[in-house]
């Protein structure tokens, strides 16, 4: 009687709706700064809730925790790496690329970095200590081989994604079905499937198509290989490890780093929840010289920033003078994040910054304008200060959200690479943005369901993530249908099976029948065409 007891006392205390502190450990080895701001706002928010953190990743956690714990195992040299590689993109002169070429590339410097990840000497040290975790977070962009972190500890895993909605790549993982017939593929040229017609869909199934063939045929044989490769000289490790195929299809919960207000409706499994706008604080005091700058501009502000990856200083020279001849004749001000001390051609209403607080700046009353690459983080940044947008997408995922915006009615888009960019046509476009309230307007009432949730992102994101730990893994919201082979998902099995009765039961005696009836007619068409 007294163990029933103490097994409900007990039961009923890991019921409880707290998690004490829990060992998580979170791996971005993507070192760009502008998703590292957002790993490290989940993670050290973690910390904050009375966790334990690792986080495996190229910077170093600079922030005070309150709370919980933050220990840093730093990739050396991937910042480094990361530079050159995009330095060696020439991005300003990628054409726009086919979605299929957008996901092979990735594809090749993803398997780079996670191999890279996996023979870092300080993970290759944290390996060997004896560490436990309850739960493993990562970021997926075909990066399977990272997915291993929560074999080897045997403990949930899940995804958090920076980018976009939910991707081909991550719908399949939970079993999500796949809205081939309405929604475009992530890299997918939005416009041209704005009208999902015939050849659209037959296009998109062939973009949905590419990504599953791929991991089968080339990513998931690759990313074992790399495993197996990186840990056969820590055999007690390696001994965890799993089938990366298998760890594919088995994420507790996808965190998505978007928000509906945003972008088109899609079906999402019980399992994906969104987070979009988490790393987004209230604004802080800015600096003096902004603040004076920012509160003179009674004619308004354009704020311009071609984000972290992109740089204004590797702008043409052609497009450089575009620009500097556009802000010469408005009688806004425009603040620049150029990356360079002097900007020869500056007019007087030009304040250029290498480094800019852009959140802080989007919140001042007297910008009117973002001018931007439309990459991610800055379309959220954007609807959260309710903000309008004139976007000039360079490469990925940009062109895609600046066509999303532009529809949504908040943005317009002119590509940097189009044949119709000239001073005439941008001096127009910011005109039009900033005389038209038509703009502002859509973008406040955008910005407000946004803002419209039950709770604040990054609370949201630390109840599910502590849902899963409290639940192991959270199994019952996990779809049974990600397992299925395609053909029984899409019952093309049944769908033949149907499809050939009606052949045997209706089709083939109409024809034995007409055959039995009309033979002499046939072998006299026959003889007379002879
Ligand atoms: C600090 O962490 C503990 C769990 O370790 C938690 O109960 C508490 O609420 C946390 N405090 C704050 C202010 O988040
Ligand atoms: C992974 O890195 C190791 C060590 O640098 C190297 O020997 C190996 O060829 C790499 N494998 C892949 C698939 O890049
Ligand atoms: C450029 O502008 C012309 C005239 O407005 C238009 O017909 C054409 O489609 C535009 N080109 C592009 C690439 O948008």
């Amino acid at each position: 009687m007294s163990r029933l007891f103490l097994f409900l006392l007990f039961g009923c205390a890991e019921f409880g709706q707290h998690v004490e502190s829990a060992r998580i450990l979170g791996v971005f080895p993507v070192a760009g700064k502008s998703v590292n701001i957002l790993y490290n706002k989940l993670m050290t928010g973690l910390a904050d809730a009375g966790h334990d953190v690792t986080v495996i990743s190229a910077f170093e956690n600079k922030r005070k925790i309150k709370n919980g714990s933050l220990t840093d195992v730093i990739l050396t040299g991937f910042e480094e790496k990361y530079d050159v590689l995009l330095a060696s993109m020439d991005m300003y002169n990628t054409p726009i690329q086919s979605p299929i070429w957008a996901s092979h590339y990735m594809q090749k410097v993803f398997l780079h970095i996670n191999n890279n990840t996996f023979w870092h000497p300080n993970v290759r040290k944290f390996l060997k200590e004896k560490n436990e975790f309850d739960l493993v977070i990562s970021e997926y962009f075909w990066n399977d081989a990272l997915s291993e972190f929560a074999a080897i500890y045997n403990c949930p895993l899940v995804i958090f994604t920076s980018m976009g909605g939910v991707n081909p790549w991550l719908g399949q993982m939970v079993g999500n079905p796949m809205p081939i017939s309405y929604v475009p593929h992530f890299h997918a040229n939005k416009d041209a499937f704005r009208d999902m017609g015939f050849f659209p869909r037959l296009h998109n199934f062939f973009y949905y198509l590419y990504d599953p063939i791929h991991n089968y045929f080339v990513g998931w044989p690759d990313h074992n290989e790399l495993i197996r490769e990186a840990l056969k000289d820590i055999p007690e490790i390696a001994k965890n490890v799993q089938d990366v195929a298998e760890l594919y299809y088995n994420p507790s919960l996808i965190l998505l780093g978007s928000h509906s207000s945003i972008r088109q409706a899609v079906p999402v499994a019980p399992n994906v929840v969104e987070i979009g706008g988490f790393h987004i604080e209230p604004p802080k005091k800015l600096p003096k010289d902004l603040q004076d700058f920012l509160d003179g501009a009674t004619d308004g502000v354009i704020y311009f920033s071609m984000g972290s990856h992109l740089e204004s200083k590797s702008f043409s020279e052609e497009k450089k003078k575009i620009f500097l001849e556009v802000f010469r004749k408005t009688k806004l001000k425009v603040l620049w994040k150029f990356e360079d001390d002097l900007l020869p051609g500056k007019s007087d209403n030009v304040l250029i910054k290498k480094w800019l607080p852009q959140m802080d700046i989007l919140a001042h009353p007297n910008v009117k304008l973002f001018l931007s690459h439309g990459g991610y983080a800055s379309t959220l940044e954007t609807v959260y200060n309710g903000k309008p947008s004139l976007m000039v997408p360079v490469l990925i995922d940009q062109l895609g959200n600046a066509q999303e915006a532009t529809h949504q009615g908040y943005a317009l888009t002119i590509p940097y690479n189009d044949e119709n960019f000239s001073e005439a046509t941008l001096s127009s476009m910011i005109n039009e943005m900033v005389t038209n309230p038509k703009y502002a307007e859509r973008a406040k009432s955008i910005s407000e369901v946004f803002h419209d949730r039950p709770m604040k992102p990054l609370d949201t994101a630390i109840y599910w993530i502590e849902y899963v730990i409290r639940h192991k893994g959270a199994d019952h919201l996990k779809l049974a249908g990600r397992l299925l082979p395609w053909y029984k998902f899409y019952m093309v099995d049944v769908l033949v099976f149907l499809i050939s009765v009606i052949f045997i039961v209706i089709y083939l005696p109409i024809r034995l029948v007409k055959g039995l009836f009309t033979p002499k007619k046939s072998s006299k068409t026959k003889v007379k065409r002879n």
